[in-house]
């Protein structure tokens, strides 16, 4: 839960909602496409505990398929895994900025927005704006001021997300040090989330109007589809849990409860923010980067709509710490593995951390924060991570007809018909992102098997033993 809980379901909610310029909102029907993801994740998460219970070793799906369906297969989830985490991060940073943005207006601080927000948006908030002459949303009125006041250096304008920036390099910094991951700090952190959506529920649910909820549906099912889409990054993370399979005392029994029981949680309280969030606003007033805040600020309830955004900076926080811990711990597996050089197996002789390939992470990641779009963003890290969720799922049908007699602690129930209904609806979730999404991620993977084909073909242990 302390991974899961973050930018999904403090910020993408909103655009799945009121929908963006590239895809159709899914209305008050965005509590439909949380069901709908829900049950996506659902047999998606039984595969997982499988896996996780099966091949007990750090480095999630990566190293499950370098176990069991060979190098090739283990490299483009790895290189695909990228996507789930380092890029994933990006998309928390920047719902992050927003979010303390927010939270220092609400103190008196005032951050210029020009160091909030990307050029690009920047950009595109002066055309709209242009377009329709006056009547912004909030996330416009923040990009536009940020296009109206920003600075020149040289003939070249200033506009780039520095708190995106500044909140990666925290992070990074934190992780090099080297921190300690005790159960009690997660605890606390979980709770501190639920607390705050219950919060928004219970108090929210005081200010819901009904006719809010109707038409329930504006866009119909292909609106909650796309919706659906979207939101599925609020889920994202439910399969980090298996990378602690080591770590665990029964892992036959408690990662299934771990994977399913945290996807449970989420599910019911993320369908409760859905309803009261559509219902204490007109659907299409919902595209906003602080959606939950901005339901509670528009009522002239700015102390709760402070609580909302304190909380959210804290959710999202965790979260980074979580992904960005992540990633350099598959980059090792793999450099381990002889799949990428030495150099990003490095560990700190001091920290004891792999701080190399923190570091870079935490380069690459902050320099793309600075620059990026939130929406594009999200749409690559879903496609990227539905895509290893449907490898891990043809991974348990495989497994089954390769070696029927491995003792598994934890078998998923109903194979092949678990992991084939996983796939179709992770393909199915898929098909719901733009074009434009599958276009570059089918540029990622091929660069990706271009890389695999020029290095670590040649090089990695495996091979070069055999
Ligand atoms: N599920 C995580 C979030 O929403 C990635 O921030």
């Amino acid at each position: 839960v302390g991974a899961i809980i973050g930018t999904g379901i403090f910020a993408v909610i909103g655009t799945a909602a009121a929908g963006s310029s590239g895809h159709l909102g899914a209305g008050p029907g965005v509590t439909l496409s949380f069901i709908l993801t829900a049950v996506a994740c659902a047999f998606c998460a039984l595969c997982y505990a499988e896996f996780a219970a099966l091949v007990p070793i750090s480095g999630s799906a990566y190293t499950y398929s370098y176990a069991t369906l060979g190098e090739v297969v283990a490299w483009i989830i790895g290189w695909d895994l990228i996507i789930e985490y380092a890029v994933g991060n990006v998309a928390v940073a920047i719902g992050w900025a927003a979010y303390f943005h927010q939270l220092m207006e609400g103190l008196g601080l005032h951050i210029p927005a020009w160091l909030s927000v990307d050029y690009r948006s920047a950009h595109q908030a002066a055309d709209a704006v242009a377009a329709a002459g006056g009547q912004l949303s909030m996330d416009i009125a923040l990009a536009h001021e940020a296009w109206l006041q920003h600075p020149t250096v040289l003939g070249i304008p200033v506009i780039f997300n520095f708190l995106a920036v500044i909140i990666v390099a925290f992070v990074t910094w934190l992780l090099v040090r080297g921190i300690k991951e005790s159960a009690t700090a997660n605890n606390i952190m979980v709770a501190l989330k639920l607390v705050i959506l219950l919060f928004f529920i219970g108090v929210g649910a005081a200010y819901v109007k009904p006719e809010n909820w109707s038409p329930f549906m504006p866009n119909g099912f292909s609106g909650v589809w796309t919706g659906a889409s979207l939101i599925f990054f609020a889920f994202i993370g439910f399969d980090a849990i298996s990378t602690a399979a080591e770590e665990c005392k029964n892992p036959g029994r408690d990662m299934p409860i771990g994977i399913i029981g945290s996807l449970i949680v989420c599910t019911i309280i993320y369908i409760g923010t859905a309803a009261v969030l559509t219902g204490m606003q007109p659907w299409h007033q919902l595209g906003v980067a602080d959606p939950l805040a901005a339901a509670f600020a528009n009522l002239g309830l700015d102390w709760a709509a402070g609580i909302i955004s304190l909380g959210a900076v804290i959710s999202m926080t965790a979260v980074l710490l979580v992904f960005q811990m992540g990633q350099p711990r598959i980059f090792f597996s793999m450099s381990r593995d002889g799949l990428l050089p030495k150099y990003f197996s490095k560990v700190h002789k001091k920290y004891k951390t792999p701080h190399t390939t923190t570091i870079w992470t935490g380069v690459v990641v902050a320099t793309i924060s600075g620059v990026a779009n939130i929406n594009e963003i999200v749409e690559l890290t879903n496609i990227g991570t539905l895509f290893a969720f449907v490898l891990v799922c043809i991974g348990i049908i495989i497994l089954r007809k390769t070696d029927p007699d491995r003792h598994r602690v934890f078998r998923t129930p109903w194979v092949p018909v678990v992991p084939l209904l996983g796939i179709a609806m992770c393909v199915y979730l898929m098909l719901g992102l733009p074009t434009v999404t599958w276009v570059r991620f089918g540029v990622w993977l091929l660069v990706g098997l271009a890389l695999y084909f020029t290095y670590g073909f040649w090089k990695s242990h495996l091979r070069v033993k055999q």
